[in-house]
């Protein structure tokens, strides 16, 4: 027996690193899709097969739970936490595929929330997916011990989300067509590094940095009206203004306002980093000058990511 599925990477639009410490996010699914297939081997044998990564694994794992390379460490708390919800467990292999490259759109989200799906179908456990969410929330926070789970809800879910942390609200938004445009700034600091780095600086100034993610709460409550009513002018100036906040807690980098700043220059009306910062990706809106502001993003050093948003959720998969 063979189970396949696939879920897609996210954008975080507005809300980053607020959304860790109890305040809502807005988030749209990326069409960056990367898929899990499962099937039964004998024994009690788990592999986990990680062909799309730079260096590929390996790694066969009697028991799950043992330490792993990080795509394979997420695969397998999914899996552990997939047999603890079934109440059974089989030899398996898991083998995941994807692009090569992820910019930072959430490869791991995806392959977590993929895994799930196609061993729940595979054991014939039928989930809702608040149960999923929680399945995969669970297996994330065991392996990076930190995150709001945004990234897992829009794997899930799809679509563009209102989301507060620990998916204490998922809310799909009807929303009109996205006009964004996303840049990848060539370098990556890990998650975990900047969540932890602003925890540091919480501790050293609660006030402040508690001040900054209630603004960042305020900024997602109007940016959500704007979002739904597709003013992008309003949600640009939200944007603009979340930028300045994410650069005061110190997750910006050169590279990143170098690409913000040129797509601004070229009429954006809004642009900012999205997720941790260090690296990864920013992007900007647009009213109709798509072209030169990609243009000046590429110009500026950045990879323009041409990718579907509000892409569709995790989904069964013919398996190949
Ligand atoms: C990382 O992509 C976004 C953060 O808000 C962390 C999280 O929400 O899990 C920094």
């Amino acid at each position: 027996m063979k189970m396949s599925a696939s879920a897609p990477g996210k954008l975080l639009l507005l809300g980053d690193h607020a959304v860790v410490y109890g305040r809502p996010c807005l988030v749209t699914a990326v069409d960056l899709r990367y898929r899990a297939t499962v099937e039964t081997l004998p024994g009690d044998t788990v592999e986990i097969l990680t062909p799309q990564l730079d260096a590929p694994r390996r790694v066969i794992a009697t028991a799950v739970g043992s330490s792993a390379p990080r795509e394979t460490a997420f695969v397998e708390a999914a899996v552990a936490r997939v047999f603890e919800r079934a109440g059974q467990q089989t030899g398996l292999r898991v083998t995941t595929a994807g692009p090569p490259l992820s910019y930072g759109l959430g490869s791991s989200s995806a392959i977590t929330v993929a895994t799930v799906a196609a061993l729940a179908a595979l054991l014939d456990l039928d989930l809702t997916r608040a149960e999923q969410f929680a399945l995969a929330y669970d297996a994330v926070l065991a392996v990076q011990g930190t995150g709001s789970g945004f990234d897992l809800a829009a794997a899930l879910y799809g679509g563009t989300l209102y989301f507060v942390t620990g998916g204490k609200m998922i809310e799909p938004l009807t929303v009109p067509h996205l006009p964004l445009v996303i840049g990848y700034s060539g370098s990556k600091v890990g998650t975990v590094n900047l969540v932890a780095e602003v925890a540091r600086r919480r501790e050293q100034r609660p006030a402040v940095i508690d001040g900054i993610f209630d603004v960042m709460r305020h900024l997602v409550e109007d940016g959500r009206q704007q979002l739904v009513a597709g003013d992008w002018s309003a949600f640009g100036e939200l944007m603009n203004l979340n930028q300045g906040l994410l650069d005061a807690l110190g997750v910006n980098t050169p590279s990143l306002t170098r690409l913000i700043e040129s797509a601004r220059a070229a009429g954006a009306a809004g642009a900012k980093l999205s997720g941790a910062g260090g690296g990864d990706c920013m992007y900007a809106v647009h009213s109709g000058k798509v072209d030169t502001i990609a243009a000046a993003i590429s110009a500026a050093g950045g990879d323009v990511v041409a990718v579907p948003v509000h892409a569709p959720g995790v989904r069964l998969e013919d398996a190949i």
